[in-house]
């Protein structure tokens, strides 16, 4: 049997963790953009989504200058979208205009905030696959700077909007590549038996289609072939059997295709054990930008200007959830079978119940993914325990940390920590057995500040109609 008992069950991990969280001097309180995670609980309530602003806005450049330095590298220039789905507030969109970045919107609530956040129009791309005619036209009259067609239905409709308008309107053309990508079935979006795109034998087609109408100015094709993704081989794929077709678009045209866009889908690590495989931006750039210029001279066509989609990247590692322990139990993991079932050494498994779940972080029911958890308030010499974080919810599936260490002395009171809740945790948050969404609180220079309020009971009882 492997022991794989892990060392130092209070380390906080800076792969995982937001840059600069650590624990403080005194009492070793986990400390995140300069602040206790004791005061926040204390200040704003438990459970409580916490953003370091400082790491998003820096790690929000990094990702747009590797990007955009690599695209520079091989002859070219790239714009850089922040798929704004992963997490989205009016704020969080200020901070990713003021780094550089444009907005990638998925319906028209997504793009109000935007809106909202005084986003130049003309750097939102707009996307979706069942887009309603009022949200093109809103779309349309804002002056957005591209809408991603998703199907043949909405070439005619986008044409209506610019007509009523009167203006024109940048587009892309969303395809499938046809490539695997190797992640969970749920994030894969460009194989051909799902609901994204359109099979790109059906390019040119579409695209004389495009061209035929005055008011579209169709810039290039679109593709993301998933979520999570470590490898690159996918998009080396992906952009080999795009850039193929660039020729032939060009004839249909009568003049060259000016844009690729990639989508997102760069990789993150949320656990420790992930950190050793999980991409590096700057290495994930080169190697894009290679492919890009490789995939180019394939098809005999100068380099086009790039796009891509980040979410995850960007925001993931950034945020942290802070729930509070409400009860512990040990269950014996021997059981009464012949094989003796037992994980990483531990004949025992300490269940740790928070205040929240699956409503404020469904990732684990909808994926199977695994968190990484410290605890917050203090550190401890207690010997590890094998422990499962689990919510509140009436379900077994209502997981936050499906397998993880920590001091066994963990007890009712304490403030844990679980990493890299700032992608798609909020944005995916429900309000499932009538728990409260949690506010959303930005940490910065020693300060936390609500930039996202959370629910009360009251707001939710406010839905109901009563008779
Ligand atoms: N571009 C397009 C067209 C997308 O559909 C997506 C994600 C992205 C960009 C950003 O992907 P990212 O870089 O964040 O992986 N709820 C799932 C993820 C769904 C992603 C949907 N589309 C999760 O929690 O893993």
């Amino acid at each position: 049997m492997t022991d794989h008992r892990t060392r130092d069950v209070n380390a906080i991990d800076d792969r995982v963790f937001p840059r600069g969280a650590r624990r403080g001097s005194e009492c070793g309180v986990l400390k995140i953009g300069g602040v206790r995670a004791t005061e926040l609980v204390e200040q704003f309530g438990s459970p409580l989504y916490v953003v370091d602003e400082d790491a998003t806005r820096a790690t929000a450049r990094e990702i747009r200058d590797a990007l955009r330095g690599e695209a520079q590298r091989v002859g070219t220039d790239a714009t850089v979208y922040y798929a704004s789905k992963a997490f989205l507030s009016v704020q969080t969109a200020q901070w990713m205009a003021e780094e550089g970045l444009a907005i990638d919107v998925a319906s028209g609530g997504e793009l109000m905030v935007a809106l909202a956040a005084g986003v130049d129009p003309a750097k939102i791309g707009f996307h979706g696959n069942n887009k309603s005619e009022s949200e093109i036209a809103r779309a349309v009259e804002a002056g957005v700077g591209t809408i991603i067609i998703d199907s043949e239905i909405e070439v005619a409709r986008i044409a209506a909007a610019t007509a009523a308008a009167g203006k024109r309107q940048r587009v892309r053309l969303r395809v499938n590549s046809g490539v695997h990508a190797s992640t969970h079935d749920y994030l894969a979006t460009a194989h051909e038996d799902q609901k994204f795109g359109m099979p790109l034998t059906d390019a040119p087609a579409l695209v004389r289609e495009i061209v035929s109408h005055e008011g579209l100015d169709f810039v290039g094709l679109h593709c993301h072939i998933g979520s999570q993704i470590f490898a690159t081989e996918g998009f080396r794929e992906s952009a080999r059997r795009l850039l193929g077709v660039y020729v032939e678009l060009a004839e249909i045209a009568g003049r060259q295709i000016p844009e690729l866009n990639l989508g997102g889908g760069f990789g993150i690590a949320y656990t420790p054990e992930q950190a050793a495989e999980a991409p590096n931006v700057a290495d994930i750039a080169r190697q894009l930008a290679d492919i890009v210029a490789e995939a180019s001279t394939e098809a005999g066509i100068a380099i086009p200007h790039l796009a891509f989609e980040p979410g995850r990247a960007v925001v993931g590692q950034s945020g942290v959830t802070l729930y509070t322990v409400g009860t512990t139990k040990r269950v014996d993991l021997t059981g009464t079978g012949e094989a003796a079932p037992v994980d990483r050494g531990y004949t025992e498994r300490l269940y740790i119940s928070v205040d929240g779940g699956m409503s404020d972080n469904a990732r684990p029911a909808l994926y199977g993914s695994d968190y990484h958890v410290r605890i917050a308030n203090r550190q401890s010499e207690a010997a590890p325990a094998l422990v499962r974080v689990v919510g509140k919810h009436c379900e077994s599936g209502d997981i936050v940390v499906y397998r993880d260490e920590l001091p066994a002395d963990v007890q009712p009171g304490d403030t844990l920590a679980v990493a890299v809740t700032g992608a798609y945790c909020w944005s995916l948050s429900s309000n499932y057995n009538f728990v409260p969404r949690p506010a959303v609180v930005a940490v910065r220079g020693g300060e936390g500040r609500v930039i996202v309020r959370g629910q009360t009971e009251a707001d939710l009882l406010a839905q109901s109609i009563v008779a």
